[in-house]
């Protein structure tokens, strides 16, 4: 079973400043191209390092759905949206393999380090797949499997290939796109029209 962050780190390392040179906030905007007045699911969002960015994006006209199985990480991101006056910020307490929203309710989603914690991917493809809109688009960020300081256990890691082949299965056309940091891979996946 992989491990869940919330076993391994602080919250608050997610927020530190030198996150920003893994996953670029404005990286991560320009290749989910988030339009102002879009619905946009961030799922296993932890303490919103991404929200708040993709709300500002999906302007008051949009929604950001932020869901994440652990009640403290959602706590925090609400603080955090508050303080940020972003009134368009929804948290959703997620189940493992379960998003409580309807099917084809968001234009994107977003998951960035969250494939290689799920305890079943399959399901959890399968449940993005079902509430994002057809033609919508998933942008998955994760770490690459090969030995390095920083990130999950080595053996909690998806390498790319694996995980283009789980979101084809899923039903998704993929795309690996280049990423500024080689710690990372990052997979533009789009639902079938
Ligand atoms: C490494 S953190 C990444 C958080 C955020 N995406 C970021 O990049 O700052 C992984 C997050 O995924 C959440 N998570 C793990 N399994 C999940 C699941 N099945 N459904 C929703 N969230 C999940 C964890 O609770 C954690 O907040």
């Amino acid at each position: 079973m992989p491990h869940k962050f919330e076993q391994r780190g602080s919250w608050q390392r997610l927020l530190a400043e030198e996150r920003k040179k893994l996953v670029p906030p404005a990286k991560v905007l320009e290749v989910l191209g988030v339009r102002p007045g879009e619905t946009v699911l961030d799922l296993g969002a932890g303490p919103g390092y991404l929200t708040l960015p993709l709300a500002e994006a999906a302007g008051p006209d949009g929604w950001v759905w932020a869901a994440d199985i652990s009640e403290d990480a959602l706590e925090l991101l609400r603080q955090r949206a508050q303080e940020a006056g972003l009134a368009n910020v929804r948290t959703l307490k997620a189940e493992e393999t379960r998003i409580d929203l309807p099917d084809g309710a968001v234009d994107r989603a977003l998951m960035v380090n969250v494939l290689h914690e799920l305890s079943d991917a399959r399901a959890s493809l399968a449940e993005v797949r079902r509430v994002l809109k057809p033609g919508g688009a998933l942008l998955v960020v994760d770490w690459e499997r090969a030995p390095m300081e920083i990130g999950p256990p080595f053996e909690d890691r998806i390498a790319a290939a694996d995980a283009e082949r789980l979101l084809e299965a899923a039903g998704f056309a993929t795309e690996r796109l280049s990423w500024p940091h080689p710690a990372h891979y990052a997979l533009r996946c789009a639902a079938p029209v």
